[in-house]
């Protein structure tokens, strides 16, 4: 079928002994830790609940026992009968509190820890940065790991489980050698086929899940664009739907068959072979039932035996079966473990670097970049220094290059080959944390937090601090934002997600404008602007480059634009072309040298002109 052989293979781990244990011991310290207290509480009491069967069967046997004899002897001593009444009402009592127990810590577990556990999953996600986020396979772990994120919990119980068929398995083993040795390794033998089988089917299972991930991915995301409002609205005007459609349930079509046909082949050949393990059984309480019409053993040893028995077959089949779910279990987690102790792409570096007063210098020495995905290189030898406090416009076409310096310069990826200097010191060892401490960076594909209000829309920016209102108004000012706030029923605490109660949308060019405020109000000694007016109005973006150019005004600043309006009042324009600095200087000097930024610049003057020309002759 197209689709399986499109997919992508990602890769199928099939887990050695010591790495599933590695796995387990990591799964349960990681639950310990979440939640030490719940976590002992329902380990200590499902094990004792396990355990209390047998001695459950103990009292009655022996109850049986007394019965049999007291009947025999016609003389009914009744406190042995109290006795055991109240020794099974003492029993019933203990499991009763058992049951609470477990299902309270249980429930408690869950519930405070399921959150936790998504708090700590997010975290180290965020922590792994942008150049280890955007390869593919690390996609689809997470993607994995996402679905199997709850399963770590379950994994806990599985393994209490598991523990607990083992310690039953012991006593039980004890209790039959005393009868009825040759038991043991028969039912054992006829659980194998079973196991072996139930395993070969569930990494058959989990081998199509991996190698489908990718495509899963994609139909899912199709399936969130069909749903998604901002998406339907092209997707109706262009009439993608049935397109689209076809592309999720494609796939789903597809995937939901193999499945159920590989799900069939498991579940029914389980099944017959079980059979095969009930017939030994048969055969052997045969064996238990003659010894007693042999009158060998009394009424009540026969019904202790005949349970006992029952209880190794069941656990030997949950000791088969725990230790498959938990195998197949680890081999999911394995995703999770994997995100929880991936590292990022490149070190964090090690040299602390405090809040600057003035704008840094940067120096580009001889910088070449590839994506990670990419073949060939998107920046090559490129070197320019950039004085502190300077203002730098950088120009080119699309896909020159400048999105990705701004991002080397973040430290978002680590340069292929060169070096990036912050004042005289190597960008790769300062402490990445501590450099965006410094940043404002307002990229093309900026937030918008439509959850949240237009003050916390713009205090974001710089959100370890106190809310300052007066440098909160000045920067809605400086981004020719306050007028349109004013005018919102609630001002600075309008929601601005149209879906939400009172809330509002803002336009395109007001969402740029307060992204543009959340700039102004970090305030960060390095700022970045990679296209920031793009969707506002000629006037307001006069208005916004005055300002920050006059507000920015010892701190070092790149502005990244198309509009070379906006651009001929920085300090130094840069031209980049596929990667490459081709012209650089002021705007007068660029126009004298008559290249391909005077160029540009004379075809856009040209295309204002004619538009003049036409307005005016209409
Ligand atoms: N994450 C990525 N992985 C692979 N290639 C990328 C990635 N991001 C950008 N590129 C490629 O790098 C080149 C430069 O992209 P960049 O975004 O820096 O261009 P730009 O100059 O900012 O263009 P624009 O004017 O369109 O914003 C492009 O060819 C682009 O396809
Ligand atoms: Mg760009």
């Amino acid at each position: 079928m197209a689709e399986s052989e499109n997919s992508t293979q990602s890769s199928y781990k099939r887990l050695k002994p010591k790495e599933f244990l590695k796995i387990s011991a990591w799964i349960l310290k990681f639950v310990y830790r979440i939640n030490p207290k719940f976590a002992s509480l329902y380990t200590g009491a499902t094990i004792l609940k396990r355990l209390s069967d047998i001695v459950n069967t103990v009292i009655m046997a022996q109850l049986v026992d007394s019965l049999v004899k007291a009947v025999q002897s016609k003389a009914f001593p009744l406190e042995t009968v109290y006795y055991y009444l109240a020794l099974i009402f003492g029993f019933n009592l203990i499991q009763t509190i058992l049951e609470l127990t477990t299902t309270w810590s249980w429930n408690s577990l869950s519930v405070t820890g399921r959150p936790g556990l998504r708090r700590e999953f997010y975290k180290k996600i965020n922590s792994l940065g942008i150049q280890t986020l955007e390869q593919p396979e690390i996609n689809n772990h997470i993607h994995r790991a996402d679905m199997y994120l709850g399963d770590i919990f379950n994994y806990l119980d599985r393994t209490i489980e598991m523990i607990a068929s083992l310690v039953r398995f012991v006593a039980l083993t004890i209790i039959i050698s005393s009868f009825f040795p040759l038991f043991i390794p028969v039912v054992i033998g006829s659980a194998i086929p079973y196991f072996i089988f139930d395993k070969k089917q569930r990494s058959n299972l989990y081998k199509f899940i991996n190698e489908n991930t990718e495509n899963q991915r994609k139909a899912g995301n199709t399936a969130g664009d069909l749903a998604s409002s901002t998406y339907l609205q092209e997707i109706h005007l262009t009439q993608a739907f049935d397109f689209l459609d076809r592309k999720f349930w494609g796939f789903h079509d597809w995937y939901t068959k193999a499945w159920i046909k590989i799900l069939t082949k498991w579940r029914v050949g389980i099944s017959s072979l079980s059979v095969l393990s009930d017939l030994v059984i048969i055969i052997c309480t045969a064996k238990v039932f003659t010894d007693a019409f042999q009158q060998l053993i009394s009424v009540g040893t026969l019904l202790f035996r005949y349970r006992i028995l029952n209880q190794f077959q069941d656990s030997i089949q949950s000791i088969f079966r725990g230790s498959n779910d938990l195998s197949e279990q680890a081999i999911r987690i394995f995703d999770v473990y994997y995100i929880f102790n991936a590292t990022p792409a490149f070190p964090e570096g090690n040299t602390p670097l405090e809040k600057l007063e003035q704008g840094p210098a940067i120096e580009l020495r001889n910088i070449s970049f590839k994506y990670p995905n990419a073949e060939s290189l998107v920046v090559e030898n490129l070197s320019l220094k950039i004085k502190s406090g300077e203002k730098i416009a950088i120009v080119g076409p699309n896909g020159a290059g400048k999105t990705t310096i701004v991002k080397l310069i973040c430290k978002l990826y680590r340069v292929t080959k060169g070096k990036i200097l912050i004042n005289n010191g190597d960008l790769a060892d300062i402490y990445v944390v501590d450099w965006h401490k410094n940043l404002g960076v307002l990229f093309q594909d900026y937030n918008t937090y439509s959850q949240l209000t237009v003050k916390e829309n713009i205090v974001i920016g710089n959100s370890d601090k106190p809310v300052n209102e007066d440098e909160l108004v000045a920067a809605s000012k400086h981004a020719d934002a306050y007028d349109f706030i004013d005018k919102f029923p609630f001002k600075f605490d309008q929601v601005l997600g149209e879906k939400y109660k009172n809330g509002i949308r803002p336009s395109t060019g007001q969402w740029q404008k307060l992204a543009i405020a959340r700039f102004f109000y970090r305030n960060a000694p390095l700022v970045i602007f990679d296209e920031p007016t793009a969707s506002i109005d000629a006037v307001s973006e006069y208005n916004i480059f005055n300002k920050i150019y006059e507000f920015f005004e010892n701190k070092t600043v790149i502005i990244i634009s198309h509009r070379f309006s906006t651009v001929r009042n920085a300090d130094r324009i840069i031209v980049l072309k596929d990667g490459q600095i081709t012209e650089e200087g002021s705007h007068s000097e660029l126009m004298k040298k008559n290249g391909q930024y005077a160029q540009a610049f004379l075809l856009q003057a040209e295309g204002y002109a004619t538009e003049k020309i036409d307005t005016l002759s209409m």
